[in-house]
């Protein structure tokens, strides 16, 4: 079956108003394009667990900062219809900026709290402006479960506070990050990667658990973190915008691993910003 393009709101009502009536449920999965296994893993889990899968596309302006990539950023619409079709999606919603942002548009959400640190230093009023789109896309698709994936951690922890926060309603699906056989995370923005940064990229994922294997077995935290910093310089990265241990939920830094912990990391590796995370399992105390 062809996936359903639908590009402004009414036509989107209107395929969304044909599900409802047949009473079928909805997963909604919210993306920039550029799909890759990890998308489709979102889609695969939506379709387990809903009626209905509703696809969004938006590469959305306002959570790219002023000297980062929106305009670089992969546009790839014919591939990734292709592949949303061999995912059995059934509707993509696929707006342009002026039907998202129409003009006067001058609302804003911020979430407080899990959005204070980490990517939130490096990128100030990203979280803004995810929270705002992706508060829009809820409202535009009234879906019963939503999927983001680990991959991009703080932004699952914000969705989750702000559908508590601001009682939407929905039901907050976070899906393991879909790696490569190396390790790296799968990601749109690792097409910038040239051959050598690629190969030079599969270090990330493997410092990460060096330091998540070392934390879940006793070792300092603040050394572990020192060491994973000193690693990730040796294998090329720079800036490191931080390695840090959290607590999961909160996101608050923690400098003993006790309960539910996450290391997440942030670093350039030329010209490409890389991020990842992984559970610390198994502290000792
Ligand atoms: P994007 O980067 O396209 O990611 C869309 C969804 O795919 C996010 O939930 C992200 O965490 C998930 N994802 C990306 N790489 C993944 C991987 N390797 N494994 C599993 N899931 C992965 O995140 C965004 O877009 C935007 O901020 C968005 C939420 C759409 C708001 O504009």
């Amino acid at each position: 079956m062809p996936v359903q393009i639908v590009r402004s709101v009414a036509a989107l009502r209107t395929a969304l108003a044909a599900f409802r009536d047949a009473r079928e449920t909805v997963a909604l999965i919210p993306t920039m394009g550029a799909l890759h296994a990890g998308h489709l893993r979102l889609v695969e889990e939506g379709k387990a667990r809903a009626a209905r899968v509703v696809a969004s596309i938006f590469v959305n302006p306002t959570q790219f900062g002023p000297n980062e990539d929106l305009s670089a950023y992969p546009r790839r619409e014919a591939e990734d219809i292709a592949k949303l079709e061999g995912a059995a999606c059934d509707l993509l919603w696929a707006p342009d900026a002026a039907a998202m942002y129409p003009a006067g548009f001058s609302s804003s959400i911020h979430v407080g709290g899990v959005t204070a640190g980490l990517e939130g230093v490096s990128r100030p009023g990203h979280f803004d402006g995810v929270a705002t789109v992706v508060a829009k896309l809820f409202n535009q698709v009234r879906p019963d479960v939503a999927l983001f994936g680990e991959k991009d951690f703080q932004q699952l922890a914000m969705v989750r506070r702000m559908v508590a926060d601001l009682d939407f309603g929905i039901d907050i699906v976070g899906v393991p990050t879909v790696r490569e056989g190396d390790g790296l995370a799968l990601s749109s923005r690792n097409v910038y990667l040239d051959a050598g940064e690629r190969v030079a990229a599969a270090a990330l994922p493997r410092i990460l658990a060096a330091a998540a294997t070392a934390i879940a077995g006793g070792a300092p935290v603040a050394g572990a973190i020192d060491t994973a910093r000193m690693a990730l310089a040796e294998a090329g990265f720079g800036p490191i915008d931080y390695v840090a241990l959290c607590d999961a939920a909160t996101l608050q830094p923690i400098d003993r691993c006790a309960g539910e912990t996450r290391l997440l990391v942030a670093a350039k590796l030329g010209r490409t910003r890389l991020i990842d995370n992984i559970p610390v399992t198994s502290c000792q105390t």
